[in-house]
């Protein structure tokens, strides 16, 4: 699969799988890492290793699209080896017969099969070592997972090996089998700049700094983003299709609040601030910047008031005792709140349910809109608010902001238990599909060690259009008068 130059770095994982298939005693052995770090090129290594030691190699990887084929997984591993089943005592061969659908009878359990593939292995590595190579086991069928798990405690005793690769971000059945493990972490400085250096000679520096910075030690990126990243220096570095899918494939294993974070990007536009396109969760830390750089040449603190996006920026803000007090209208998921409700992802899916998406600008359709922001009004409303604040904005930013998640600090910090802050008030719109009222909610708790004030109010039957719809002044109404309540007058203060 692509690049299958030298191997760059990793002499201690090596060393690790040498040992590993030169050992006499059988064992298994689980690769786990990131997507795009090494593991099929280090099991690549140890099946060579295995060749030279005139092992007899089976290799056998997970298929996304078979994950639901009950044995499918098992049947490619032990393909090659059904030759000599010859051999086997036939109860033995009628347990394979039937699992791989040669012929009727009662499925044998996953013991019983467990105990006729170790024999078959037995058999199969009688003249020569054998090394199993499992790759991408993070998609095996449940069933071959089962059988899998169970042969390779028990290979001590066989010439056996098997050799496992799985993601570390995505679940799967061998996370806590108790197995030995070999961690491949991200490269080294050093590796990252030597791989670099032999795949792309010819960068510009600041190319070949960013490129370095990106990958962050991820081989797949260092091989790939160099072509994505044309002969300029210019804005953003696109992504390939296996980057593409790669951090695709994050986004799905990503924390709850990292995936709503990107959802709330896709929603708000967030992402698409010109010239900001590449670093779209970095937005929210710039703005919060730029508000953090003016407040101070005000005459007195501001009052804040922000909804979604804006209601996490001034969160942020009062979080550093910039504000006086603030107000944060169904406001984008701060770090630390674990909800992620249906209606939540389904509201972001628009932009993040196609890959395509990242080379298009993405205008969410009347339909579309009436779910994540006009989902409490008469079609007409939304469709007229729809019509008037509907802008395209890029959709590759979304994407890209899956690759900044992983390499950098949540911008959605926010300082929560500052005692010395000024009070704030939650509104959240009960209806909202995008800021569920849970997320608020929970934003809420999280408030809950801080002496400082802090307010919840609840708006039933509003969604996350409601501070432009036909009930922004209710909303608007309630703020004043609490910050009324807290000795702040609304006609006599600077507003920000
Ligand atoms: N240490 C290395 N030196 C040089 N190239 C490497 C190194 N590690 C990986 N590569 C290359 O980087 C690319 C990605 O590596 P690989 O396919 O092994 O990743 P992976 O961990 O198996 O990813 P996935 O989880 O997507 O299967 C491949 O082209 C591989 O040849
Ligand atoms: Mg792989």
């Amino acid at each position: 699969m692509g690049h299958a130059g030298p191997i760059a770095g990793r002499e201690r994982e090596i060393g690790e799988l040498t040992a590993f298939v030169a050992a006499a005693e059988g064992r298994a052995l689980v690769l786990r890492g990131e997507p795009g770090v090494g593991k099929s090129a280090l099991l690549g290594v140890a099946a060579e290793r295995a060749a030279d030691l005139g092992q007899r190699v089976v290799r056998a990887a997970g298929v996304e699209a078979e994950a639901g084929l009950a044995f499918a997984g098992l049947h490619q591993l032990l393909h090659p080896l059904l030759a000599d089943a010859g051999a086997l005592e036939p109860a033995t061969r009628a347990a394979f017969d039937i699992v791989f659908g040669r012929s009727t009878g009662e499925p044998p359990s996953a013991m019983t099969l467990g105990v006729a593939v170790l024999d078959l292995l037995a058999l199969a590595s009688g003249d020569v070592p054998l090394l199993l190579v499992a790759d991408d086991a993070h998609w095996l069928d449940p069933q071959s997972a089962e059988v899998a798990r169970f042969i390779a405690r028990r290979l001590s005793g066989h010439a056996v090996h098997m050799a496992v690769g799985t993601r570390a971000d995505t679940p799967s059945p061998w996370d806590g089998a108790g197995l030995p493990e070999l961690t491949v972490p991200p490269l080294s400085a050093e590796a990252s700049a030597r791989l670099l250096n032999t795949t792309s000679p010819g960068l510009t520096a600041p190319v070949r700094r960013r490129i370095l910075d990106e990958a962050s030690g991820n081989p797949l990126a260092l091989l790939e983003l160099p072509a994505a990243a044309g002969p300029a220096d210019g804005p953003e570095l696109p992504l390939s299709r296996r980057l593409e899918r790669l951090y695709g494939d994050r986004i799905a294993g990503l924390g709850r609040a990292e995936r709503a974070e990107l959802l709330r990007a896709a929603l708000d536009g967030t992402g698409a601030l010109p010239g900001r396109a590449r670093r779209p969760l970095r937005a929210v830390d710039d703005v919060t910047d730029h508000y953090a750089g003016i407040i101070p040449s005000l005459d007195a603190p501001p009052v804040l008031i922000g909804h979604s996006f804006g209601g996490l920026i001034a969160q942020k803000l009062l979080g550093k005792g910039l504000a006086r007090a603030a107000v944060a209208v169904d406001p984008a998921q701060i770090k630390g709140v674990r909800a992620l409700p249906p209606a939540q992802l389904r509201a972001g899916f628009p932009v993040l349910g196609n890959p395509a998406n990242r080379k298009r600008s993405v205008s969410l359709t009347p339909a579309q809109f009436r779910f994540g922001f006009g989902n409490a009004l008469e079609p007409a409303e939304s469709d007229a608010l729809h019509e008037r604040f509907t802008i395209p904005s890029p959709g590759r930013p979304l994407f890209e902001a899956a690759f900044a998640a992983f390499t950098r600090h949540s911008p959605a910090e926010v300082a929560t238990r500052n005692p010395d802050r000024g009070p704030l008030l939650l509104i959240s719109g009960q209806a909202d599909h995008t800021v569920p009222d849970v997320v608020t909610r929970a934003a809420y708790k999280l408030y809950g060690d801080s002496p400082a004030v802090t307010e919840l109010k609840q708006f039933p039957d509003r969604g996350h259009s409601l501070t432009v719809d036909h009930g922004w002044r209710a909303v608007a109404e309630y703020a004043l008068d609490w910050l009324d309540r807290q000795g702040i007058q609304g006609h006599d203060t600077a507003h920000a």
